[in-house]
């Protein structure tokens, strides 16, 4: 079986979803650099900010971790793996004037996407990052809820990027976060196929190791809020799990 190195792995994810922003950007959005006469962003409604939100919606997520949240008037929020921003979007109201929602991803055009988006959607209390989930470029105890909607499974060290959300946390912090996890084994061609890590399949690891992961991390009070199955033909679900630093 084929074994890839860390960074190629990372390379490849970077790759689908460099082109997934671009795909999504290539026509008439603002985040636009060609076919397009570059217009003013200015918000008029509150339609337009619903539309930003549809439009952080790429179809890349596997539940809806923001609903799960109890996000707060002032909460500073935390969305890992932000894509082009919907649970950013979606949180944005929650925490309020006071609060800001911090977006942080590895692909620079999902950011510059997300960045649009949020101009375009009139979301002042946002800001999208760049950065890796292995090192997030985040304060120590800076964050009250962290929210991640399908991407820890793509990542190959799993164990550094709990540590990490658990190092930004603030003692009373939460996590929701809702990602793909297998409950048998995959086909060792699928394991190895780098275009099915980049789908969120060959990465996800064991739904029992994961929460392993997550509760030695420190984190407490771990619990399974959904989960339902992620494709049909192959062992994957899809769960949301809320954890606590206490
Ligand atoms: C499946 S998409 C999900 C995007 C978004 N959460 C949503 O639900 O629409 C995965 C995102 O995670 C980002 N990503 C993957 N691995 C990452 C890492 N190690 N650090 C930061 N971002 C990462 C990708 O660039 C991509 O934008």
């Amino acid at each position: 079986m084929t074994t890839y190195k860390p960074e190629e792995i990372k390379e490849s994810v970077k790759q689908r979803y460099a082109r997934a922003a671009q795909e999504e950007a290539s026509c008439c959005s603002p985040a636009a650099d060609s076919c397009c006469e570059p217009t003013e962003i200015h918000i008029t409604s509150k339609a337009e900010g619903e539309a930003a939100v549809t439009e952080g919606d790429l179809g890349l997520s596997c539940g809806s971790p923001t609903a799960f949240g109890d996000i707060s008037t002032g909460d500073t929020v935390l969305d890992l793996g932000s894509g082009a921003g919907v649970d950013v979007f979606r949180a944005s109201g929650p925490a309020g004037p006071s609060g800001r929602v911090i977006g942080v991803d590895m692909t620079p055009e999902m950011i510059d996407l997300a960045t649009a988006n949020a101009a375009r959607g009139g979301f002042d209390n946002v800001e999208f990052r760049l950065g890796e989930l292995e090192a997030l470029p985040v304060d120590d105890n800076s964050v009250d809820v962290a929210l991640s909607n399908c991407v820890i499974n793509l990542v190959p060290d799993k164990q550094t990027a709990f540590a990490e959300l658990y190092r930004v946390l603030a003692p009373g912090g939460r996590f929701v976060i809702s990602d793909v996890v297998t409950i048998g084994d995959l086909d060792d061609d699928v394991r190895a196929d780098l275009a099915t890590w980049a789908q969120c399949v060959s990465g996800a690891i064991d739904r029992t190791e994961y929460l392993g992961l997550i509760e030695a991390t420190g984190f407490t009070d771990v619990e399974v809020i959904t989960d339902h199955p992620f494709e049909e033909d192959r062992p994957t679900q899809s769960i949301t799990v809320r954890g606590f630093k206490r």
